[in-house]
This record gives C-alpha cells, sequence and structure tokens, in this order.
C-alpha cells in the first residue's frame, strides 16, 4: 500500500528583489492514511510555504519549484500533484482530496458576509452544486465540529474565536477530504479553546480516517495529536521522527534545543533558549544549516559537506553525528 502522501525533493523558490529565497529546498518525507504529522520549527523556517506547495497555491513570485509530491487515492491512484495544472489540481484535488486551514483565517472570514454564504460559495461556484445541496453540505459539516446550523445565518463577528475557528475547520472537512493540512489552527485562540479545538481535531480524524500535516510553534500541543513530528530548520526538514520516540529521544541537535526550548508543567527546569537566529534563506550557510548555531559543530565537515538523511531506529535525520 503506497503512501497517502509522498514528497520526494520537493523544492519552492520565491523571487525577490533581494535575491531568490529558497524557502523549501529540497524535502522528502511520507505520510500514511490516518497519519497525523506535526511540522515545527521556528518562525521563517518554511513551514507555510512548505504547505502551499503541497496544496499547490503558489504564489505569484515563485522562481523555481521542483520534486515530486505523490498523492495517492483509490478514485485517482497515485498523482503527482507537482505535474497537475490548476484547473486539474481545482477540479480533482484542492477541498476535496487536500484542504487546508490557513494560518490566521479565522480571521480573514469577511465580516460583512453571513457564514452561509462564505460557506456554500466555493461549494456552488467551483463544484457546480446547487445551493440547496451546499447548504446541506455546509449544516452538516457544521455539525461535525459541533455547530448548530443556525451558525449559517449569523455573521463571522457574531461568534466568538472559538466558533470562527470551528467553521474554518467545518470549511475545511466539508468535501470529505484525505488531507487537512492545519497551519497554526490554535495560536490566536485561549488555552480552554485550545484544547476544545485539538480535542475536536482528534475526533474528526478517527471519524472520517483523516491524515493531517499540523504545523504549529506548540510542540506540546503537537504531542496530543502527532503520530510523528517532522522538524524544519532553514527550508530542509532535519528530523522526521515518530512522536514518542521524538519525546523521548531527539536525535537532530536542533530538535534537542527546540524540545529544551520548550516549557513543562511536569517537572522544574530551567528553559533554555536557541542563540542566534534563523539564517538567511537566500545565503543559507554552506554545509549542514545549522552548524553556525551547533553545539556539536564538526569543524571541516559540518561547514562544507551538506548531510544527507539517514534513518536510525525508527527515525529520519539529516546529521552528522550520525
Ligand atoms: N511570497 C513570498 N515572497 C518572498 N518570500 C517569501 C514569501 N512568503 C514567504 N517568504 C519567505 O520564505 C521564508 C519562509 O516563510 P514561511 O512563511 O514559509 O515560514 P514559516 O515557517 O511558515 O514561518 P511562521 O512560523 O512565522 O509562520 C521566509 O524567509 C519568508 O520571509
Ligand atoms: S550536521 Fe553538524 S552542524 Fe549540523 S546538526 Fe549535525 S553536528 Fe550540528
Ligand atoms: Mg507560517
Amino acid at each position: 500500500m503506497p503512501p497517502l502522501l509522498e514528497l520526494r525533493n520537493v523544492k519552492m523558490y520565491y523571487g525577490t528583489s533581494r535575491g531568490t529565497v529558497k524557502a523549501v529546498d529540497g524535502i522528502s518525507f511520507r505520510l500514511n492514511k490516518g497519519e497525523a504529522m506535526a511540522l515545527v520549527g521556528e518562525s521563517g523556517s518554511g513551514k507555510s510555504s512548505l504547505a502551499f506547495t503541497i496544496i499547490r497555491l503558489l504564489p505569484r513570485n515563485v522562481a523555481e519549484a521542483g520534486g515530486e509530491i505523490l498523492f495517492h487515492d483509490e478514485e485517482l491512484g497515485v498523482v503527482d500533484l507537482a505535474k497537475m495544472n490548476e484547473y486539474e489540481i481545482r477540479r480533482k484535488i484542492r477541498w476535496k482530496k487536500i484542504s487546508m486551514v490557513f494560518q490566521a483565517s479565522m480571521n480573514a472570514l469577511n465580516p460583512i458576509l453571513r457564514v452561509q454564504d462564505q460557506m456554500i460559495e466555493p461549494l456552488v461556484l467551483h463544484l457546480g452544486l446547487s445551493r440547496e445541496e451546499a447548504v446541506k453540505i455546509a449544516e452538516e459539516a457544521l455539525r461535525s465540529v459541533g455547530l448548530a446550523k443556525d451558525v449559517l445565518m449569523r455573521y463571522p463577528f457574531e461568534l466568538s474565536g472559538g466558533m470562527k475557528q470551528r467553521v474554518v475547520i467545518a470549511m475545511a472537512i466539508m468535501m470529505r477530504p484525505r488531507l487537512v493540512i492545519l497551519d497554526e489552527p490554535t495560536s490566536a485562540l485561549d488555552v480552554i479553546t485550545q484544547a476544545n479545538i485539538m480535542n475536536l481535531l482528534k475526533e474528526l480524524k478517527a471519524k472520517f480516517d483523516l491524515s493531517y500535516i499540523l504545523i504549529t510553534h506548540d510542540i506540546a500541543l503537537a504531542s496530543e495529536i502527532a503520530d510523528k513530528i517532522g522538524v524544519m530548520y532553514a527550508g530542509k526538514l532535519v528530523e522526521v521522527a515518530p512522536a514518542d520516540v521524538f519525546f523521548r529521544k531527539p536525535k537532530h541537535p536542533y530538535s534537542q534545543k527546540l524540545l529544551a526550548a520548550m516549557p513543562t508543567l511536569r517537572e522544574e527546569k530551567s528553559i533554555e533558549y536557541i542563540p542566534g537566529d534563523v539564517p538567511s534563506l537566500i545565503t543559507p550557510p554552506p554545509g549542514c544549516r545549522f552548524h553556525p548555531r551547533c553545539p556539536y559543530a564538526i569543524k571541516g565537515k559540518c561547514d562544507k559537506e551538506e548531510p544527507q538523511t539517514k534513518q536510525i531506529d525508527g527515525s529520519e535525520v539529516a546529521c552528522w553525528l550520525y
């Protein structure tokens, strides 16, 4: 059985007046059906760019895009999303097979349009459904996320943050996709509402056998739902590990730093911070991109040669220490 999603050496560079930004630079991983992968990494490491690359919402200033994005589906077989044109993606993939909850999307709901109009418009416009069919689907999706159908008639400003986030999630699952990409779905919410949304995501995952790519800064939150953890650093995926292995024994020095920087309620420990900044993606450091900040950097090796990804007890890690 092939994985639901397999990326092979995926790249996406932006063209800017300052130079080419290598935001997604040779990323490979596999995601199985029903699996949730949390994607973590500092701000600017390319997480959202990778999400847009997968769902093929490439901005106008793309300078280069490459690699294979293989998606396996019972109906379509194995297709390479990177080779499909916008028309095919829209007709066959986006929202129907792969959907996305965008970063800060609950605040992007149009305040002067009723929820109903925002939910059913894409169904009518892009999928050619009748208004009645679309309303039925929207009502059902709202029910799945724990909202009453009369929310359809409300305006976004009449809803709490948690309710708006539920609406956005309802929009993402409304066409019964196989994979949902969630970009910081809870970062604008208070902790109780965050926990409620995470519980909802868990329920939906089980109910619809969904796969997730969950982008988050909050590794503790990620541990609630993720089967595996992917760590991005400066446009590269430096480690992918089963969640239990990752939390017990992160292998990449950057992953170790990220975990050490995570506050915990269970034990008293001083929180470390990671010295230095995320490097420029226009002129990234040669060799291992983490070498200027890495306490274990091997002189003459890490600063010159790029580490290849290796398999070590179930984890994939790109570091010369292994
Ligand atoms: N449209 C664009 N044009 C040029 N550069 C861009 C564009 N969008 C993002 N970038 C750059 O690409 C890099 C990766 O950005 P991205 O938004 O993917 O990071 P991220 O990991 O999602 O960060 P955050 O955690 O802050 O959301 C950054 O250097 C960013 O400035
Ligand atoms: S390859 Fe070298 S610099 Fe990079 S994380 Fe490993 S030890 Fe550190
Ligand atoms: Mg982002």
